[in-house]
């Protein structure tokens, strides 16, 4: 998507109290880039992290705290901003205001606004892995995501790596750059369900091949890719199943979620799965397995290293790609080449008998990394996507897909 999505439009940035609103400094400076206008609430809790000052320094405008000021209401106060925006972004999106926006609660300028507001509204949440893992914040995100019309609010992140707090998990705020592509997704047009009654199953993460109880035959496939493509459908309304191997990624909201171990296994789970209108299969699956698992942990011993015979794995792909009554109406396999990407993925169409390739060159940066660029290579043509987030990357193949279903009915 070019800048120009945003030439002229107005974000209300609701900057909430973590350690994360520091980010949001970048990410009016990513909005301004991109031509678009900023006018900021800023929490109290906000301002223990980031100073008003900095935020009107960079938006050009003074920056909204209060919600009873006698300057602001003769200016603009809750109402008027939400009348001024064309989007509101919550960015770091706390707990705690999730938590009121999904229960209505209004008792500050922010979520009086979020309550108040007729405009659709994007969350950045970030917070310690446990709290967005509790129930509760889970409750209060789905909640808010299945509201009616404009009041469904919509997600970006949170995102899985190392936080402030030194803990691990999922809770970490959305790079700016992945929240600038949300809301250009969110101005480019009112998010639409056209994958609505349409099943998917979507493979991900590398599966793992013991060798014994406590050794194991895997690759560095983090998921990313899978993950963001089962959450892209999802949000296009298809009703997605995610087979995945062992991965550290917490499953996307309103996808159903198989965990797997071994290729067998997630070929069991994935046959189980047909018929489904759609299959995304970009699991790393380990090409080859150990011919016999031993029963106990082998040990160190005289005789050397065991010499590890192995068997190879059965193609998943290709098992579903098999023309027969159970056979998914659009399957997409994924490549990883480090050579010859379109000669390799076009072999590889023809060979396993999918209907696409998403190639992707992995001799540089790809693994666990959060960008991407890829060809999809199709029968009738290639197109190049150029390097992006993994998201957009997600993004653009489920509309893709959206755009194939809805020219082949
Ligand atoms: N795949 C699969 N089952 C396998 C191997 C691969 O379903 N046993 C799928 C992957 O999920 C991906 C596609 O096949 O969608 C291509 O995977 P890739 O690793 O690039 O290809 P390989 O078949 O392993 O071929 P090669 O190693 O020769 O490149």
């Amino acid at each position: 998507m070019d800048n120009s999505a945003l030439s002229s439009r107005r974000i209300l940035l609701i900057v909430g109290g973590g350690i994360a609103a520091y980010k949001a400094l970048e990410l009016v400076r990513l909005i301004k880039k991109a031509g678009g206008e900023v006018r900021v609430i800023l929490t109290a809790s906000g301002a223990e992290f980031v100073t008003p000052l900095s935020l009107a320094a960079l938006t050009g405008h003074p920056v909204h705290q209060a919600l009873f000021s006698p300057e602001d209401e003769t200016a603009m106060g809750h109402i008027e901003l939400s009348r001024w925006a064309d989007l509101v972004v919550v960015a770091p999106a706390t707990a705690g205001l999730i938590a009121k926006a999904a229960n209505g609660l209004a008792d500050d300028l922010a979520s009086t606004t979020l309550i108040a507001t007729d405009k659709r509204t994007l969350l950045a949440p970030a917070m310690n892995v446990r709290m967005w893992l509790h129930p509760a914040v889970q409750a209060n995100v789905a909640r808010l995501k299945g509201f009616d019309g404009f009041h469904a609010m919509s997600v970006v992140g949170p995102d899985d790596g190392e936080m402030a707090c030194g803990e691990y998990g999922p809770g970490r705020m959305a790079e700016p750059a992945a929240i600038l592509d949300a809301i250009k997704g969110l101005l480019a047009g009112p998010a639409s369900r056209v994958l609505a009654g349409k099943t998917a199953v979507v493979t991900a993460g590398p599966t793992f091949e013991a060798i014994d109880p406590v050794r194991g035959l895997t690759n560095r496939s983090s998921g990313k890719q899978g993950y963001a493509i089962a959450a892209a459908l999802a949000e296009l309304g298809a009703d997605v199943t995610l087979v995945s191997g062992p991965t550290g990624l917490s499953a996307p909201l309103g996808v159903t979620r198989i965990e797997v171990e071994s290729a067998l296994d997630m070929q069991a789970a994935t046959q189980r799965l047909l018929p489904a209108d759609i299959a995304v299969m970009t699991a790393a699956v380990a090409d080859w397995r150990i011919d016999t698992i031993a029963g106990g942990k082998i040990k160190k011993g005289a005789g050397g290293p065991p010499a590890l015979a192995l068997i190879e794995n059965p193609d998943i792909l290709a098992g579903v790609s098999a023309p027969g009554p159970l056979r998914p109406k659009l399957v997409v396999g994924f490549a990883a080449e480090t050579s010859d990407l379109e000669a390799n993925a076009r072999s590889k169409l023809s060979r396993k008998g999918c209907d696409w390739i998403v190639a992707n060159d992995v001799s540089s940066d790809v693994f666990g990394s959060d960008g991407n660029a890829v060809l999809l290579v199709r029968r009738e043509g290639v197109e190049t996507w150029p390097r992006q987030s993994k998201t957009g990357i997600a993004q653009r193949l489920a509309q893709t897909i959206a755009d194939h279903f809805e020219t082949a009915e």
